[in-house]
């Protein structure tokens, strides 16, 4: 299944409620792109590829939701949508990237607006079909770059659920396991929202992948004693000097795994990278509800004084000189990464 699709019985967006997970797999489908953008900033739906997805069904719904007679009308409506879906999560970029396709497809289609609900409808539908094929040939180049008998550090959740299938790091992971290839996961747990414990290990059960569940403080211990061969992590944002914004901790797992001389891979699909933004400096970081660190709880009780503030960054930014290559859909990059990031995505 899909972790996002468009459902024709139920005539709804669908998406696979990511905040019950592993405890319960439950749909959460909509009918009003207000929800849809409630839905990715509660991170029902989360990821970046998989944001991008939403957010494109989010403006089909929107289509069909205006009352609109007029092209012109319905694109102003559009543009209102698109403003309140871009607002959801500021990180990830393929949000926006997403929301643009859309809006120009819608723009420059000549016809009535009735026909213009169901061109927006195909090209969401069309931006769902290729995440797959897209994760599915980033996998393939990625596997090149695992060894049989590897262990690698895997952070927060990449895989199937992070994306509409398959997956960027994850799914390289997976393309690796299928080839033959003996590999064992070392999965950061990823605080404060555990991705990693939560989703990544179900996901790895599932197909079938060895692996630990690791604290994030664990990382450097595994690399310092040469028990992690490799680091993957994907992105939510990449700018064109091949600075990567990703999930908070990959910034000091990319510093261990460097200081070890183990190598840290990026995986990206195109839309990912933003070669608006000169460097990583530019990136807007999401600061999440304090509540998200606060209210952990063991055996019923609190684990921090009441009263204890917090501070909840989602996101943190690796430089370019840490990291080893980024693997995208059109080809491995490998530093300096500019001219090569432009190559991919031309
Ligand atoms: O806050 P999340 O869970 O949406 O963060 C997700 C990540 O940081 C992923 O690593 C990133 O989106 C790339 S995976 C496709």
């Amino acid at each position: 299944m899909r972790t996002v699709f468009w459902d024709e019985n139920r005539d709804a967006l669908c998406m696979i409620d990511q905040r019950l997970l592993p405890a319960k797999f439950e749909l959460a489908c909509y009918t009003d792109y207000r929800a849809v953008a409630q839905a990715i900033t509660e991170m029902v739906v989360r990821g970046a590829p998989a944001i991008g997805a939403a957010a494109a069904f989010g403006l089909a719904l929107a289509a069909r939701q205006s009352r609109a007679g007029t092209p012109e009308g319905l694109l102003a409506d559009l543009r209102e949508a698109a403003s309140t879906l871009g607002a959801a999560r500021p990180t990830a970029v393929n949000l926006h990237w997403a929301l643009r396709r859309i809006l120009k497809t819608a723009s420059e289609y000549p016809g009535p607006a009735e026909k213009l609900r169901q061109v927006v409808m195909a090209e969401a539908q069309r931006i769902a079909d290729e995440d797959v094929e897209i994760n599915k040939r980033m996998a393939r180049y990625g596997a090149e770059l695992i060894a049989d008998g590897d262990t690698i550090i895997h952070h927060c959740n990449t895989g199937a659920l992070a994306t509409v299938d398959w997956g960027t790091a994850l799914g390289v992971i997976r393309t690796a396991h299928e080839q033959g290839k003996r590999i064992h996961v070392l999965v950061d747990e990823t605080r404060p929202r555990l991705q990693g414990s939560r989703l990544t290990a179900w996901e790895l059960q599932q197909y079938g992948i060895p692996f630990d569940i690791i604290s994030d403080n664990a990382a450097g211990y595994f690399l310092r004693t040469g028990q992690a061969h490799k680091v993957f992590f994907g992105a939510d944002r990449v700018a064109a000097n091949g600075d990567v914004a990703n999930k908070i901790g990959t910034y000091m797992l990319a510093l261990a795994a460097r200081d070890n001389g183990v190598p840290a891979y990026a995986v990206v699909p195109t839309s990912t990278i933003d070669l608006s933004l000169d460097s990583g400096k530019q990136i807007p970081i999401e600061e999440r509800d304090p509540a998200e660190v606060l209210n952990i709880r063991r055996d019923g009780q609190p684990l921090s004084p009441p009263g204890a503030t917090a501070r909840n960054p989602a996101f943190d930014v690796t430089p370019n000189r840490l990291i080893s290559a980024i693997v995208t859909e059109n080809g491995v990059v490998y530093p300096p990464f500019e001219d090569g990031l432009r190559e991919v995505t031309g």
